[in-house]
């Protein structure tokens, strides 16, 4: 069984709408408690579909899962390396973390290949050099990675890309190893830091998370903490764009302002209305006046890829030509095609997006081709006219967090059913 939401659209949302615990830190910091040769909470976890699959990823692997509300206790004392060949590895990309995290513990992990989002070819070479300078040899057997090392001693890795995963996985496999790992051209996302806190918490030594260069010393074991995830920069966007588009006045709570910089000044050019107040950003929304904007997707400072999508459908409303580029996944442009059904003026070329606005929106039936396609449609769908139905909703409930009761308590309309 399938699940569409129907949104009905043209109401605008008013009130408060709490953000959620950073699912792309979440799905990293979960592999990561198997370092630990004890218990370790993690407080603020996000009620999201990628979360339920890692939990049974640990589970197979003996570990002690426990979720009550949002508090996560993993006790990985009693943890057995099995092959990891279940269907949960390819529900999720991070499934890829606990190639690090089991190499750096046990020295061998057997794992079939990562699943996630199509966004166009997502490589893993960068992950697989950095387990090989680390002393370890990568086979791919039958479908799935065998890594293993007789030892892990530390090396110095230059990424010729900064690559979230790659930095968090290489980091995980190195905490462990012997002597100093430096990671050259890191990623410096907030997920970064946020699991680079975890680890210190557990015993760990790094250094530099939030700049180019990490560097780690190795240790001999890593035992239990407590740990509180950061609110998600992402998730904290879509609301930004939410309430920019469909909102009178919202307020987005528990959010870090700095992590959000690229999107406010995007949604300011635009002609957005916001108020920075504290752990909150309060948005005048409305559509009069919008104004077409340029934007290119980076790495972090930069904006983010995951929020190009829903911003797309806000550069729709907004009168004149808006150029996106997407340097990060040039792929990333299927929700335009679903945007285009429901009235939008949308042209691709290669990796550029050409937004002919403002043109008026009309409910119909959409397919969530990924996770931020779904959060692109679902901001179309509160906006059209009439109804929307949005397919395939598994990707959405892969990484937004009860998104249909924060949008209701917020006065949108939806609803879900199940098809065949
Ligand atoms: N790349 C390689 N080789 C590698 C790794 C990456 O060529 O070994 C390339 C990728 O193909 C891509 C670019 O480098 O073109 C960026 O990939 P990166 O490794 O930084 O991304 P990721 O770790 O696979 C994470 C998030 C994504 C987010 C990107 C970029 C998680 C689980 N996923 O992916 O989140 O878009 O960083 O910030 O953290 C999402 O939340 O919707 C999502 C897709």
């Amino acid at each position: 069984m399938a699940e569409v939401i129907a949104i009905e659209g043209g109401h605008k949302l008013n009130g408060t709408v709490v953000v959620s615990g950073a699912k792309n830190a979440t799905v990293a910091l979960i592999p990561a408690t198997v370092l630990a040769d004890g218990p370790v909470t993690i407080y603020g976890v996000p009620e999201i579909s990628d979360v339920d699959a890692l939990g049974v990823l640990l589970k197979e692997l003996n570990c002690n899962v426990a979720l009550e509300e949002d508090t996560l206790i993993i006790d990985p004392t009693h943890l057995e390396n099995i092959s990891l060949v279940s269907e949960a590895v390819d529900k999720l990309r991070a499934s890829y973390y606990l190639m690090g995290a089991l190499l750096g513990k046990c020295k061998k992990v057997t794992m079939r290949a990562p699943g996630g989002c199509f966004l166009g070819p997502r490589p893993i070479d960068l992950h697989i050099k950095g387990f090989e300078a680390l002393g370890a040899t990568v086979e791919f057997v039958n479908g799935c990675h065998v890594i293993e090392a007789k030892e892990l001693k530390g090396a110095t890795i230059y990424l010729d890309f900064a690559s979230v995963g790659a930095t968090i996985n290489i980091m995980l496999a190195a905490v462990k190893a012997t002597g100093r790992t430096i990671i050259e051209n890191a990623a410096k996302e907030p997920e970064i830091i946020d699991v680079v806190n975890l680890l210190t918490k557990m015993g760990a030594n790094i250094r530099g998370a939030g700049t180019d260069t990490i560097t780690i010393d190795g240790v001999e074991s890593l035992h239990g903490c407590d740990h509180e995830i950061i609110p998600d920069r992402i998730e904290a966007g879509t609301f930004l764009v939410i309430a920019a588009a469909a909102g009178e006045k919202v307020i987005v709570q528990n959010v870090i302002p700095q992590h959000l910089e690229a999107v406010t000044s995007k949604l300011r050019e635009m002609g957005t209305k916001m108020e920075i107040v504290g752990d909150s950003i309060i948005v005048y929304g409305g559509l009069d006046n919008l104004v077409a904007t340029d934007i290119r997707t980076q790495i972090y400072p930069g904006f983010a890829t995951d929020l190009q999508q829903p911003l797309t459908t806000l550069l729709t409303q907004a009168s004149g030509c808006s150029q996106v580029v997407e340097t990060i996944y040039p792929e990333r442009f299927k929700h335009c095609d679903e945007l285009n059904k429901m009235g939008a003026n949308i042209e691709k070329c290669d990796s550029m997006a050409y937004i002919h606005g403002s043109t008026p929106l009309t409910g119909t039936s959409v397919q969530a081709t990924d996770l931020r396609c779904g959060a692109a449609l679902v901001v179309a769908a509160l906006i059209a006219n009439g109804v929307t139905e949005i397919g395939n909703v598994y990707h959405i409930d892969r990484g937004y967090s009860n998104i249909d009761q924060k949008l209701i308590s917020l006065g949108a309309r939806i609803t879900r059913r199940e098809i065949d």
